[in-house]
């Protein structure tokens, strides 16, 4: 891998290249990026955990840095107002340094008001991008978050650059070491709580630096697909573990998931098939394809699965037209990934924003994009035994085909996804996950 400086610098460059363009186009002499002030409990005097704004992070890696401020004019070195309190009652931010200094004229001050000396004196050429503050709000006549230029800046950020491929590829490492002493966890018989906290300190970050709330569910718990209730009790016995956890490194994120089961039962078989559907999936990947393409792919390669093992008996076809293979995978293959876990634009047509919202039939995909060189995705199928849905299909017109026994045989499962990050290359895929977890072994 190249100096991760060098790849920022390469970095920075473009996308100060790429905004100052669309600022032409736009007719903006500056752009305001507030990093974003805390947010305070309701009638409390704590804040929620704070995170600089997105748009603050697509610059400079200081992913918890209140009250500071990037203002871009059209030459010279951006200016970095850089917030650094006398604070003895919290720790004093440190001393600008690492990669992104040498970018940028860093302004250091110590109280927030001082912000307002390095605002532009004229706003009305002003975007302001991100949440205003007490200081934005002054800029009277600034465009507050244009959608011309939002909605520009979020169809770009699809398209990662190296260093951005760099920092993904090592929240990656990080999450792939966490996700193995999370496995050895559970085969030590531990509770989802304690399986979490191994997996949390494994990352060396703090809980609230997690990408998003992480997904340890053991047995049935598994068909819950957003669970993260964390049960402090184990239960009696631990057959199957679904984790759904990820990292992150310079504000970029991983999100990654893996199904384990303690037998080699039919679950365990299950398991394999959907591993190995999921790393096909990932090879049939043709540059510039539709992403919903490849996720209807998807939905036959896993009705295939479900008819293979006797679960309904259905041609995949049908299960699909008839919505069945929904009822065990009733969610989108995957979305963007980057400085957000599901990163934005995924349902942009093109850079003016005009919408392209997924077809009523497949409801949760979160992107319809082509699958362009530079693009970073997760590639996630899964196949659960949901209550609730398997409810509507027993009293459905298809209800004869599905196999009740087997099903209920099943449920104690809970359910199987496979989660990877890959990047789209110009004639090949880069899977940072499984490379991850290689360099493991
Ligand atoms: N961890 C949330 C997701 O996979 O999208
Ligand atoms: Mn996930
Ligand atoms: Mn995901």
């Amino acid at each position: 891998m190249a100096d991760i400086t060098e790849l920022y610098s390469l970095h920075i460059n473009d996308l100060l290249a790429r905004h100052r363009q669309l600022m032409q186009q736009f007719d903006f002499e500056y752009l305001v990026i507030p990093s974003g002030a805390p947010i305070r409990i309701y009638m409390d005097d704590m804040d929620y955990p704070f995170k600089s704004s997105f748009h603050f992070r697509t610059y400079v890696p200081l992913t918890e840095l209140p009250h500071s401020y990037l203002v871009i004019g059209q030459q010279g070195k951006p200016t970095l107002v850089y917030y650094q309190p006398e604070d003895y009652w919290h720790a004093k931010p440190s001393d600008p340094q690492g990669v992104w200094p040498a970018h940028f004229d860093v302004q250091v001050i110590s109280d927030q008001q001082q912000a307002s000396e390095f605002m532009p004196q004229d706003s009305s050429n002003v975007a302001v991008l991100g949440e205003h503050t007490a200081i934005t709000s002054k800029l009277t006549l600034a465009a507050d978050n244009p959608s011309s230029l939002i909605n520009a800046i979020q169809w770009q950020r699809a398209y990662k650059s190296e260093y951005e491929i760099a920092c993904m590829f090592e929240a990656n490492r990080m999450a792939a070491k966490a996700h193995r002493v999370a496995e050895q966890a559970f085969r030590a018989g531990k509770s989802e709580q304690q399986i979490h906290l191994a997996y949390v300190e494994a990352t060396s970050c703090l809980e609230h630096q997690m990408p998003y709330s992480n997904i340890v569910a053991l047995n049935q718990n598994g068909a819950v697909l957003h669970y993260t209730e964390c049960q402090a009790q184990a239960p009696q016995q631990s057959v199957s573990f679904l984790i759904d956890a990820g990292a992150s490194f310079n504000g970029y994120h991983s999100d990654i998931t893996r199904t384990y089961a303690t037998e080699q039962n039919e679950f365990a078989e299950l398991i394999t098939a959907m591993d190995e559907m999921q790393r096909n999936c990932i090879a049939s990947i043709q540059t510039n394809q539709a992403y919903l393409d490849l996720h209807v792919d998807a939905h036959l390669a896993i009705a295939a699965i479900i008819q293979r093992f006797g679960i309904v008996d259905m041609t995949p076809e049908s299960m699909v037209e008839s919505g069945v293979s929904a009822t065990f995978f009733p969610h989108g293959l995957g979305h963007l990934i980057g400085l957000q876990v599901h990163d934005v634009g995924g349902q942009f047509a093109d850079q003016n924003g005009m919408p392209n919202p997924p077809p009523e039939s497949h409801p949760f995909l979160r992107t319809t994009r082509s699958m362009e060189p530079g693009m970073a995705f997760t590639i996630e199928p899964g196949l659960y035994f949901i209550d609730s849905l398997l409810a509507t299909q027993k009293q459905g017109e298809f209800a004869s085909a599905f196999n009740w026994s087997k099903i209920e045989a099943l449920m104690p499962f809970g359910g199987i996804r496979i989660e990877d990050d890959i990047v789209v290359r110009q004639d090949s895929v880069l899977n940072m996950s499984r490379d991850a977890f290689a360099e493991l072994d």
